[in-house]
């Protein structure tokens, strides 16, 4: 996903647009670029970070009142200058930032060839291509009437066939047109005689806390002095509600710490307790999910519960599964999105397919959830970002209210899912009558003592940076767990691989034997996650194996362990708790250790290379 950024108004644009652009770059950060009116239209455009076009800027002439800006996440066409936008059409009269996907740019492109514009589709990208569609329709219709660029950005996008967020302007009108089609990142700030437009509210929340949602079908002319017109898909004028934004400065800053990473792993302890908030009841010792709740007698009685979930949050369904099948027996399935939406899934009413997502934006998550839903199951999402698409096409589900995650690599979100998982199975277990109500009153108060848990992992920090000091300069490391554990040795690597770009794989402790042990040797970090549960002496075994062929074992305990301590190189000890929220401690040192190494090898921690926070494309 790209983020995308637009100011109308008295002030100058340019400042407003590089502060908007650099809050949005966790979308993406290939390259990124700003279009200015004044007299004409100026575009300034760089591939990589935003610091480097602000850096290129820094001599040219930047003023303009009416500016648009867009930091980009490449998907069709390299990154590079040439391909960032803002993109200007071939005659100049339209400059627009696209977010999103034109699906049928290669048909537009082949109209616009005939008609005298030479643009090659395989070299063009999807958004140079809708610039220009839509200074043509504007040139045809002129020719036979009296055409607004407004009608233009209209009737060019009737034959537009994608998933796209815009914002377009012209040399030759003070107004700025923003367009939502299939997308949810796109709102506008209303301030007293100006208006903001972002792919959130982050790039303006220092200016005004008036947000319109743009929805699906909707496009908006944005005059000067602050006045719009917000029409829906039947071309009606609609009168929208202006919501307050809640979000602070500081959520959206990183205070003392050096990279967001690390200031939302130290969060964890409040994001959890925030998870959990008002959802154990104070008055009977209840779990309360509204937005289940409502679907109670049939989430009782599914026959099987799917998850669909892609990256990080496709292994907190992995940890799901346990939960659920533990605590409340039922059958569990879990998918990676993209591939459960190709295997015409068997599914039925009896079902019920999660979505879960921290952005809410993913494409293949949001494409199975709607494909579950054609095939009658009762669909539920779990995610993080308030109002996100996926909010708007289940049945019910629940938000993790972990607050803005930035750092690109999940952190926070992933245990704040965790937390709502643990609530859903202990209420499933419960009302399904598969924990008694000692059990459920015991895990219940349990669950609401891991934040003082993880409290206490956090205060491990320095060990965890001693051992990334000694292990940095690894290429290659192997994680282990079993059980529970066994997808937070997935998670772990995931986490190395983002940020510090070093080979890593997690398996279930056991099954390095048919395999990976090949590649154990005195230069082979092992990760083994080894806290107190049901497998921990069949994963002391597995540790002697890698032991006897000279790997580095660093090992996961729990506290008190004396026995691990003499296997391993290092542990690092974590507090006791029950076996299905030990992931909750157990994650937190592979987080820390993912983000010192990468500290140690100096890579760019909060926007790792290749990578965008959310990814709305398929
Ligand atoms: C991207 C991010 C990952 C994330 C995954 C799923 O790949 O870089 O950190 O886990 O998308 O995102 P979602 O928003 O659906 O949880």
């Amino acid at each position: 996903m790209c983020g995308i950024v637009g100011y109308i108004g008295s002030r100058g644009a340019y400042p407003i647009l590089i502060n908007g652009l650099k809050r949005l770059e966790y979308r993406g950060y290939d390259s990124a670029g700003v279009a200015l009116q004044n007299g004409g239209v100026r575009i300034y455009r760089k591939t990589g970070k935003v610091a480097r076009l602000e850096e290129f800027c820094k001599d040219k002439d930047t003023n303009g009142t009416i500016g648009i800006g867009h930091t980009r996440w490449a998907t069709h066409g390299e990154p590079s200058d040439a391909n960032a936008h803002p993109h200007i059409s071939k005659y100049g009269d339209v400059v627009l930032v696209h977010n999103g996907i034109i699906e049928n740019y290669t048909a537009l492109a082949l109209i616009l060839n005939q008609c005298g514009y030479a643009l090659d589709p395989r070299e063009k990208t999807d958004t140079e291509i809708l610039a220009n569609w839509i200074e043509h329709i504007w040139h045809e219709q002129k020719k036979e009437s009296t055409c607004t660029f407004e009608d233009a950005v209209r009737d060019s996008l009737r034959t537009v066939v994608g998933a796209y967020a815009i914002v377009v302007i012209t040399p030759h009108d003070h107004q700025m047109i923003v367009a939502n089609h299939g997308s949810t990142g796109l709102v506008l700030g209303i301030g007293r005689d100006e208006i903001f437009v972002g792919s959130d509210a982050t790039p303006f929340i220092d200016y005004t806390k008036d947000v319109i949602t743009i929805e699906d079908g909707q496009m908006a002319v944005l005059l000067e002095k602050g006045e719009y017109h917000i029409k829906n898909s039947e071309q009606k004028e609609i009168e929208p509600a202006i919501e307050k934004v809640l979000l602070t400065l500081e959520e959206i800053e990183k205070g003392a710490f050096p990279h967001f990473m690390l200031k939302e792993i130290f969060e964890q302890p409040k994001t959890i307790a925030d998870s959990m908030r008002g959802r154990i009841s104070l008055a009977n010792s209840k779990v309360l999910l509204g937005g289940m709740k409502i679907h109670e007698e049939r989430i009782a009685r599914a026959r099987k519960i799917v998850f669909v979930a892609c990256g990080t949050s496709y292994y907190a369904s992995l940890i799901g599964e346990y939960l659920i099948e533990t605590l409340a027996r039922i059958d569990v399935q879990v998918e990676y999105a993209s591939e459960f939406r190709y295997r015409n899934p068997i599914l039925g009413e009896d079902d019920v397919v999660i979505g879960i997502s921290q952005s809410g934006e993913t494409a293949d998550t949001n494409e199975a959830v709607k494909l579950a839903h054609t095939k009658g199951a009762l669909v539920l999402g779990i995610c993080n970002v308030v109002g996100a698409m996926m909010s708007k096409i289940n049945d019910g589900g629940t938000y993790t209210h972990a607050g803005k995650e930035i750092g690109v690599a999940s952190t926070k979100a992933f245990t704040a899912q965790l937390t709502v998982l643990s609530l859903f199975a202990l209420w499933m277990g419960r009302t399904r009558g598969m924990i008694d109500e000692n059990k459920y009153q015991i895990l219940l108060r349990e669950l609401e003592s891991i934040p003082a848990s993880v409290e206490k992992v956090l205060a491990q920090d320095a060990l965890i940076r001693d051992i990334a000091k000694k292990y940095y300069q690894s290429t290659n490391a192997i994680y282990l767990g079993r059980g529970i554990n066994f997808p937070v040795a997935l998670e772990g690597p995931l986490k190395l691989k983002e940020i510090s770009y070093i080979h890593a794989e997690g398996y279930p402790a056991a099954e390095m034997k048919h395999g990976p042990i090949a590649l154990i040797d005195e230069n082979m970090p092992v990760i083994f996650i080894a806290t107190e549960g049901e497998y921990l002496d069949k994963v002391k075994s597995n540790m002697n194996t890698v032991k006897s062929r000279g790997g580095k074992i660093i090992a996961i305990v729990t506290e008190g362990d004396t026995e691990i301590s003499s296997l391993a190189n290092v542990v690092v000890p974590v507090p006791k708790v029950s076996e299905i929220f030990s992931p909750f401690l157990t994650v937190v040192p592979l987080q820390l250790l993912a983000y010192h190494i990468a500290a140690f090898r100096g890579t760019d921690i909060d926007k790792p290379r290749n990578l965008s926070k959310s990814v709305s494309v398929e």
